[in-house]
Order: C-alpha cells, then structure tokens, then sequence
C-alpha cells in the first residue's frame, strides 16, 4: 500500500457516513449505499462527534488495518499510556467495567486477558453445547408452532442465544428465570443505545451484583460451567482479578447476544428474499455451513468494528494518515466489495472461497465465532423443517432495521407458518 509520491489527506471526500448509511433509502438497499461510498473513495473523512475519522472502504484495506501492529484499540496506546485501567474518577463503576473490556486494550494486556479467556471458552467446550443449543431451540419452535404467525426475532433469534448464554455460565437452576429476565432487559437490542443505557442502568447495578454472587458461589462450589473455567484459568501463575472477571462475562454477553440476533434474523430475511437459495439449502441441509458464511458477509451483523487509533504515520491506498488519526473500518463495506467478491451483491449460500471479515480478523477476532455459528447452525435448519411453507408476513419493504452502520439487525420478523 506504499507509495513513492508524498500521499494527501487534502482532497479526501467529506460526509457524514452515518447519515448516509441511516438514510431509509440505504437501509433498505445497503449494497448501493456501501457502493456509493466506495466510488468516492478507499479514505473518506468523517466528523463523528468530537472526532474526525478516517472512514476506510475497500476490502482489501480494511483486512491488512485489522492486522496491523501499527493500529491500537485503546486510544491511549498512541501516547504509551495505554495499559493503565481507562476511565475517569466521575464514572460509575459500571461504565468502567464496561470499558475497561479486552476489547479495548492492546498487547500485552489484551495477549494477557485473551490468553485465560481463551482457556475458558475452548472450542470443545462450545461443541460439547450442540445437542443442547438443538434442544433449545425444539422447544422455542414448539411453543411458536401453536400461532399461525410467529415473530422469528421475539421466538427464536433472542431468546436462544439468552438461554444458551445463561445456561453456560452456570446460573443456578432456581435462579435462571430471573437471570434471563435480567439479561432480556439489559440486552433488549430494541431500546435506543443512550436512553436505553441510562433507563438500563439500575438493571446492569442488578447484573453486576448477581454476576459477583455467581463468581463467590463457583469460586467455593465449582461446576462444569463458564465462570468457574473463568474463575480457574490460570497462565504462568496469572489468574483473572474479581473486576477482570466481571468485566469479561459483561463483554461476553454485549458481544454474543445482538451480534447472533442479527445472525439468525438477518440470514432468514435473506434467504426468504431470495426463494433460489432457500430452496437449496431446503434440499441441501449441506450447504448449511457455506450459507452461514454468506450471511455473515451478505448482511453483515456486525458493520462496523470499535474505533482504531493509528500509532505510527501510514499510507492507504496514496493517502497519508497522520499519527493520532481515527480510523473507522467498514466491515460491511469490505464484505461487500466487488474487488473482493465476485458479484459480490448475489447472496449465493455456495460461495468459496468467502474471505468475508464479519467476525474481524486479527488479534481481537471474534472469540465467540464458534458459539455463533453453533447456534445458528441449529436454528436455521431446525426453523425451515419444522415450517416447509414459511414467508413473510408482511411487505419487505415493511420491514424495519435498528441501525444499518454498527451493528445491522432488523427489530422483528412476523413470518407466516403454514400455507
Ligand atoms: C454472529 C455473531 C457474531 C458476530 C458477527 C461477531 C462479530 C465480532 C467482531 C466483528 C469482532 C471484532 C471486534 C473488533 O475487532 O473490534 C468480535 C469480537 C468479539 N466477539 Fe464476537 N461476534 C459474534 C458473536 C459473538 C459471541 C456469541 C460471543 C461470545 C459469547 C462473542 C464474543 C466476542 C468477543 C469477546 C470479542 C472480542 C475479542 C477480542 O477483543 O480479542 N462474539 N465479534
């Protein structure tokens, strides 16, 4: 991506990509609107708030930035004071948890947590989950079977990623009701982010208070469960302090539980949006892998990844970004680029090889990548045999999206069960 000449920032375009991107013309067609956006170019500039940021459009770029060791995540990194807890004295304890999480922090304290996370959440351990999560999953559609239009994002796309999560922390079973209702208040994707948060605030005090309960019971009564692998990790001697713990289950659950909605609801929009496809995977419950893939990349779930931070001056296809800079990586727009994928607007469940980066890439790739796809492995085969005359309830145009930059899902999903 280098080049000889001294590459500008001058002649970028400027807009708003939010706005551009949350127009009801581009949420109902995100595959102009990410288009459009290529055309005017690799790097566009962008004032996002207080911030101006380097909005990077094209596949290829957006793979070798997730995998730069000159790009950060904690903007702290920048000046050498990233590692230190972030958070200012007037936030609440809550908010630094939050914040606080892997997912913000760079090497060594990212290798650090990722490395005791990872030897909690094994890829075994997820397998070992399967009959459970297709059990899970057999009783949602057979309470929905009894209407004649069910809702697949209040049936099946929210509530099985809840139970699945609650019952791998290893809630007790007298207390898993209330765990759920908890955790459905907290997560509900559906509340506007700011209000939401702030109206959520006492239920995430709950949370947090329940989620330490947890902790204490399993440190002296362990399971075969998440909190007490969590609880046990050990590397070198180093183990997970109580507020590196809690912040850890926090992460897991606001970066397991829209993400895997979004999954579920959107790659069952798509399919019923193209009847090909649907039939095929209807007659090949094969394909069921290379389908997954295909709405990862084709709807993207996740558009965008958190704010990158850049630690050294670099170039971007002829563009100098300064030391300091934000950037603003489009997932979506990567998976969508045609440079990338060939006719990469078909929503083709075949397609292979799919390099598409819905679960990032590099070190901060999506840890719970298994856990999603085990989960929409089950759901949706389980969803189209249990209703071989499923469709839309409604208009498609009717149907409404939360957001279509961060993460894209829609809000509800009536489908009709029977001819
Ligand atoms: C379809 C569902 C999912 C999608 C599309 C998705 C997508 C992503 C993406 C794009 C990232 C990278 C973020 C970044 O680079 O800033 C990420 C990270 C992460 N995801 Fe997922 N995710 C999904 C499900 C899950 C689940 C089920 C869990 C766990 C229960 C999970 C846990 C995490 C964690 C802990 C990270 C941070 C990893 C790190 O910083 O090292 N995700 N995910």
């Amino acid at each position: 991506m280098k080049t000889a000449s001294a590459p500008s920032t001058t002649n970028l375009v400027r807009l708003d990509v939010q706005r551009e991107l949350d127009r009801p013309e581009s949420r109902a067609d995100p595959y102009s609107a990410y288009a459009r956006l290529r055309r005017l170019g690799p790097v566009l500039r962008w004032r996002s708030g207080f911030s101006d940021t380097y909005v990077i459009t094209r596949h290829q770029d957006v793979v070798s930035l997730l995998r730069d060791p000159r790009i950060a995540n904690d903007r702290r990194s920048v000046s050498g004071r990233g590692g230190a807890p972030a958070g200012r004295w007037w936030m609440p304890a809550i908010m630094k948890l939050l914040i606080n999480s892997m997912v913000m922090k760079d090497p060594p304290d990212h290798r650090r947590l990722r490395t005791l996370v990872q030897k909690a959440f094994t890829p075994a351990r997820v397998d070992d989950l399967g009959d459970r999560v297709e059990q899970i999953t057999a009783d949602l559609l057979d309470a929905a079977a009894t209407k004649p239009v069910i809702d697949l994002v209040a049936d099946l796309a929210l509530p099985l990623p809840l139970t699945v999560i609650s019952e791998m922390l290893g809630v007790p079973e007298p207390q898993r009701v209330e765990f759920r209702a908890l955790l459905a208040r907290v997560l509900d994707p559906n509340s506007a982010k700011l209000s939401g948060f702030i109206r959520n605030y006492p239920h995430m005090l709950r949370l947090n208070r329940f989620l330490r309960r947890l902790v204490r019971l399993r440190r002296q009564q362990p399971g075969d469960d998440l909190v007490t692998a969590l609880v046990q990790a050990e590397e070198d001697g180093d183990r997970l302090g109580e507020d590196e713990l809690i912040s850890m289950v926090f992460l897991l659950l606001f970066a397991g539980h829209e993400t895997t909605v979004n999954l579920i609801g959107n790659g069952v929009l798509a399919l019923l949006q193209h009847p090909d496809q649907l039939q095929l995977l209807r007659a090949r419950p094969d394909l069921i892998d290379t389908a997954i893939d295909e709405m990862l990349r084709f709807t993207n779930p996740v558009g965008t990844v958190s704010p990158r931070f850049v630690r050294e001056e670099l170039d971007i296809a002829d563009v100098r970004i300064p030391r300091g800079s934000t950037l603003t990586l489009l997932l979506a727009s990567a998976n969508l680029d045609d440079a990338a994928f060939p006719d990469a607007h078909r929503f083709d469940i075949t397609r292979t090889p799919n390099r598409h980066v819905g679960f990032g890439l590099g070190p901060h790739y999506c840890l719970g990548a298994p856990l999603a796809r085990i989960e929409a492995r089950a759901a949706i085969p389980a969803l189209l045999q249990r209703f071989p005359d499923l469709r839309l309830a409604i208009p498609p145009e009717s149907v409404r999206w939360r957001s279509n930059m961060g993460l894209r899902g829609i809000e509800s999903l009536p489908l009709r069960t029977s001819a």
